[in-house]
């Protein structure tokens, strides 16, 4: 199938881009390089050794994304291209509602007017807040989002509900993601945060590297074994992979709305991730513990019994692969 993959030089597009191509499928990029690199592109190239099309549009642009819609006439979207910080989120909630639902809103139009009928849209276990029973399954309800971000999250799912109730032939895999880490196995792509990580592993593997003094472990008097929040894991590989799974089912049906949890099942402490980091890749890491970070929740993992059982996808990668492989990408990217 050909792909239109927003988002695609990002930290999930591109690795969701090469295992495309290693499915056979053909991939066509759209990325503007805000919060990517242009240089991804040629590293994708060079894992899958092909040639990729891609286009530098902002997806905000209706008209530039209809040439695009119109030139290349695609089998269907994989919709990454938003923003993504929590804390960004809630000082700047109108770049993030402009932006997110903007480009959601333009890529439905788009595919009706193209007559495109697939889709899969990357959401988030955020839409869950904190959620009376763990692990979550898909129909544990939704609770209200804590952030604009949370929120563009929660509103991108009813939007494209609204959509899928209001035409005949389309297909839409939502997607809600646990938490991505790790790096393609190469080294060759990874994630690539602009100033100051938010997110654990990044912030890890800088520290590891020397580029900041300590990791603060946000709180370690929550109710958890030992303190400090949990969460679950997925290495970024496995979970582009959910991607190629999930477009191929719905491409193969005619009105389909899926929703499926995307982690591996498995809660793991803030304290479990930064001793798993030291004893994989054989590092002490600089740490402190300091006060909790507001809007955390204090605990969420994954069902995934009905990606497993329907897409029949399956984690392959463990924890200490994927910080092996963040910790390989961050020294790589060093030494370039
Ligand atoms: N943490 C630290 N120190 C840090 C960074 C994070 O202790 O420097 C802790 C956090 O408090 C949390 C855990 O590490 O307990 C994971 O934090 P991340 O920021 O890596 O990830 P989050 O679970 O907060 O966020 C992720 C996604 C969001 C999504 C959210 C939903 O990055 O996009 O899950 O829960 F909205």
């Amino acid at each position: 199938m050909k792909i239109i993959v927003t988002g695609g030089a990002g930290f999930i597009g591109s690795h969701t881009v090469v295992e495309l191509i290693e499915r056979g499928h053909t991939p066509i990029i759209i990325d503007d390089y805000r919060n990517s690199k242009p240089f991804i592109l040629s590293r994708i190239e060079e894992i899958t050794n092909t040639t990729v099309k891609s286009y530098n549009i902002d997806c905000c642009s209706f008209d530039k994304l209809d040439k695009v819609f119109k030139e290349e006439q695609p089998d269907g979207i994989i919709h990454f291209a938003a923003y993504k910080a929590v804390g960004e989120s809630v000082n700047q909630p109108l770049k993030y509602y402009n932006n997110n639902l903007n480009s959601l809103t333009n890529i439905l139009s788009l595919m009706q007017k193209h007559k495109v009928d697939n889709i899969v849209f990357s959401s988030s276990c955020t839409v869950y807040g904190t959620a009376e029973k763990i692990p979550v399954t898909e129909k544990t309800p939704r609770k209200p989002a804590e952030s604009p971000y949370g929120n563009t999250k929660q509103v991108g799912e009813d939007i494209l509900t609204d959509f899928f109730n209001s035409e005949h032939d389309k297909n839409i895999s939502i997607l809600r993601y646990f938490n991505p880490i790790g790096a393609h196995p190469s080294g060759l792509i990874g994630e690539l945060p602009i100033g100051t990580p938010n997110n654990l592993v990044p912030y890890i593997t800088q520290t590891a590297a020397g580029i900041r003094k300590e990791l603060t472990v946000f709180g370690d008097d929550y109710t958890t074994k030992d303190g400090t929040c949990i969460r679950d894991y997925i290495h970024v590989v496995d979970l582009a992979t959910a991607h190629i799974y999930a477009i191929e089912k719905i491409a193969k049906q005619s009105k389909q709305l899926d929703i499926y949890n995307v982690g591996v099942g498995i809660g793991t402490t803030v304290l479990e991730v930064v001793q798993t980091f030291e004893e994989v890749n054989n590092q002490k890491l600089n740490y402190i513990i300091g006060n909790r970070r507001a809007g955390d929740v204090v605990e969420i993992y994954s069902d995934n019994t009905k990606i497993v059982e329907e897409l029949n996808w399956k984690p392959k990668y463990s924890l200490k692969d994927a910080l092996r492989d963040a910790w390989n990408w961050q020294k790589k990217m060093q030494n370039d």
